[in-house]
């Protein structure tokens, strides 16, 4: 199990500093799928840079497996088996496609890579000896990220806005790969990042996330009031006070 115990985060220089993410505790437990919503600029991504060992909280730890890994690496948290899929994937200079998906799973079948690449819309004789690096689109760079996490045995996938930057047409491929891998990967801990409704459905628990902090938990039929007094307006008017807000949106 992953658990975040108490995070605190501060992110800036010097006299810049600000208080990103207050007192965040969560469990995540294997074999379930979550999402986390909530506006922009709330913390999602910071909490998947905090479990990534990308960022270094300023208060609490986080444990995986019953160990305190708060100290550990992105590299070594990688090879503990947990990876994340960035929300703007980065390039990759010199590795074709096929190195990128072989670097993710070494033991992976040609017939395995064929069947990835089928399933995030991406013909294999056309990309499998392309280079991963700036010369792929916004899309097809984080198509093809998705796949790496999702084909690596790894037992926490943890997925930044997937449906970011994916056209229309290939969204309900997405979410039927996600979720099929979800479901194939025994006792996985998929923690997706979401602004995307099918997602929100998808999930076993649901945690909205704004203003830095956990402000609510629970299955879709909970959260459903929120998302339809819109989320963002919610919390603004938390935060700002309901007159404060109203002025704001005068022209
Ligand atoms: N490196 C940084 N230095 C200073 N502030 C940062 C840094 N990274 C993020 N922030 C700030 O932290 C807050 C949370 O950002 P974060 O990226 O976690 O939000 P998010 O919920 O993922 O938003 P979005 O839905 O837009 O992706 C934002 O106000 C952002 O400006
Ligand atoms: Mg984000």
């Amino acid at each position: 199990m992953l658990s975040i115990k108490n995070i605190g985060l501060t992110l800036g220089q010097a006299e810049d500093q600000n208080e990103i993410l207050h007192d965040i505790s969560l469990d995540f437990e294997p074999g379930k799928l979550y999402v986390i919503t909530g506006p922009n600029g709330g913390g999602k991504t910071s909490i998947a840079k905090v479990i990534m060992g990308i960022y270094t909280p300023s208060a609490g730890k986080i444990y995986f497996d019953g160990s305190d890994i708060t100290g550990l690496n992105i590299t070594e948290r990688s090879r503990l088996g947990i990876r994340y899929a960035f929300q703007s994937p980065p390039r990759f200079k010199g590795i074709t496609v096929e190195k990128f998906l072989k670097l993710a799973n070494p033991e992976i079948t040609v017939n395995q890579m064929h069947w990835i690449m089928a399933s995030i819309g991406l013909c294999p004789e056309n990309y499998l000896t392309r280079s991963a690096d700036n010369s792929l689109s916004g899309g097809e760079m984080k198509r093809l990220e998705i796949a790496s996490v999702l084909l690596s045995r790894t037992k926490v996938a943890l997925l930044d806005e997937p449906e970011a930057g994916v056209d229309l047409w290939g969204f309900e491929q997405l979410l039927n790969l996600v979720t099929a891998s979800h479901r194939q990967a025994v006792e996985r801990t998929t923690i997706i990042i979401s602004h995307s409704e099918k997602f929100l459905e998808a999930a076993d628990e649901i945690i909205v996330v704004a203003e830095g902090k956990v402000q609510e938990r629970g299955n879709m039929e909970k959260i459903r009031p929120l998302i339809e007094e819109g989320i963002e307006c919610r919390w603004r008017q938390i935060c700002l006070g309901e007159e404060e807000l109203y002025e704001t949106q005068q022209p």
